[in-house]
């Protein structure tokens, strides 16, 4: 018998003014054509209120997870909540979201990891409950990108990529005797290469660019914007994601051909048919969600899992891989029995 987790419950929120390719030609100068073929983004959810934060985006996917897993508010251990677009510079928006939930006293912590942040919450959940730490635990990607992003043509590199959302799991710690047949997390795998920060960041605010942390200096020249080497991205996904899968597989002796479902993250289609390509992944195995939702980051893969849950795709026994990457550069895979 060995303690692992369980995943009992997904849920996932999309705020709901949809925002096509077409509606972005209002505010610079793009076109379908050209976001349709580089990146297989056809749309995105966008917030349309102020008054919207992340947590409240993390807390509907939250609810819904958490009624699939049956576990009230009361019955969590600890929350995990990845995002990129936090409510408020401190505290952490985790303690937004466990407020709301009502959920008082156990652990709330944020996860900093951008587009592998998923992974990675999922990891450290994953760990207290082997450890016998933590028996319930809610992990939770929800991001705003709409309010953050340069959305004027000098922007539109990477503001056409980036869309609302969030997408919740519910771990649960089960005794496991079979792990060849029985429903649990098989690994995690966590990597991150610092030499490559500044492909993929926003640079400011911050305690390293100049002597106040914010001026209007900053501001001005557009530092508190994403800004993406999208080349180098590309070339580095393409090499680390088929990395770290194989990395899972062999761990766990599992076969690729024994995967009924990759889930992968959601930066770019090209990305994701490239990895499949290159490893001999068959297309039709390969749940994606950009063209609807684009690049949610953190929130990419649990709102795949619960679209794939809802579409009927992914079903209870099926062995299914995850894989991210993204800034810092971050990278990570997790194989699990759904
Ligand atoms: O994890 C976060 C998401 N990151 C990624 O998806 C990174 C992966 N990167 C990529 O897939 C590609 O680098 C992009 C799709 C982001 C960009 O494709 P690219 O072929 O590397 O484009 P580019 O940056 O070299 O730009 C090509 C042209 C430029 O015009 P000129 O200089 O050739 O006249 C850009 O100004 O496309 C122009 N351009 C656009 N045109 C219309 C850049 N963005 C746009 C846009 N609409 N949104």
């Amino acid at each position: 018998m060995a303690l692992r987790s369980r995943i009992t419950g997904i849920g996932s929120y999309l705020p709901p003014q949809v925002v096509t390719n077409d509606d972005l030609t209002e505010f610079m100068d793009t076109s379908d054509e050209w976001i349709t073929q580089r990146t297989g983004i056809k749309q995105r959810h966008w917030v349309d209120s102020a008054g919207v934060t992340t947590s409240d985006l993390a807390l509907e996917a939250a609810r819904e997870a958490m009624a699939m897993a049956g576990v009230e508010a009361g019955d969590l251990d600890m929350i995990f909540l990845a995002t990129i677009s936090p409510d408020h510079f401190f505290p952490g928006t985790a303690v937004f979201l466990q407020r709301k939930l009502g959920a008082p006293g156990i652990p709330a912590i944020d996860v900093r990891q951008q587009c592998t942040g998923f992974i990675y919450g999922t990891s450290m959940a994953d760990q207290y409950i082997r450890t016998g730490m933590a028996e319930r635990v809610l992990v939770v990607g929800a991001e705003i990108h709409s309010k953050g992003l340069d959305i004027s043509t000098e922007g539109r590199d990477v503001a056409v990529l980036f869309g609302d959302g969030a997408g919740a799991m519910v771990l649960e710690a089960a005794d496991i005797t079979d792990p060849a047949t029985e429903r649990h997390i098989l690994s995690t795998h966590l990597h991150a290469d610092g030499t490559y920060a500044e492909d993929l960041w926003v640079p400011a605010p911050g305690m390293a660019v100049g002597t106040r942390m914010v001026t209007h200096d900053i501001v001005d020249r557009k530092l508190v914007y994403p800004k993406m080497n999208g080349r180098n991205v590309y070339v580095h996904a393409v090499k680390r994601m088929p990395e770290a899968i194989r990395e899972s597989l062999d761990a766990n002796g599992v076969q690729l051909d024994e995967v009924d479902l990759f889930v992968f993250h959601q930066a770019n289609l090209r990305i994701n048919e490239a990895v499949a390509q290159r490893m001999g992944i068959p297309p039709e195995k390969v749940y994606n969600t950009i063209e609807q939702f684009a690049n949610t980051t953190a929130a990419t893969i649990p709102i795949g899992l619960a679209e794939a849950a809802k579409e009927g795709r992914l079903k209870p026994g099926m062995m299914v891989s995850s894989t991210a990457f993204g800034s810092g550069f971050t990278w990570a895979s997790m194989l699990y029995r759904w």
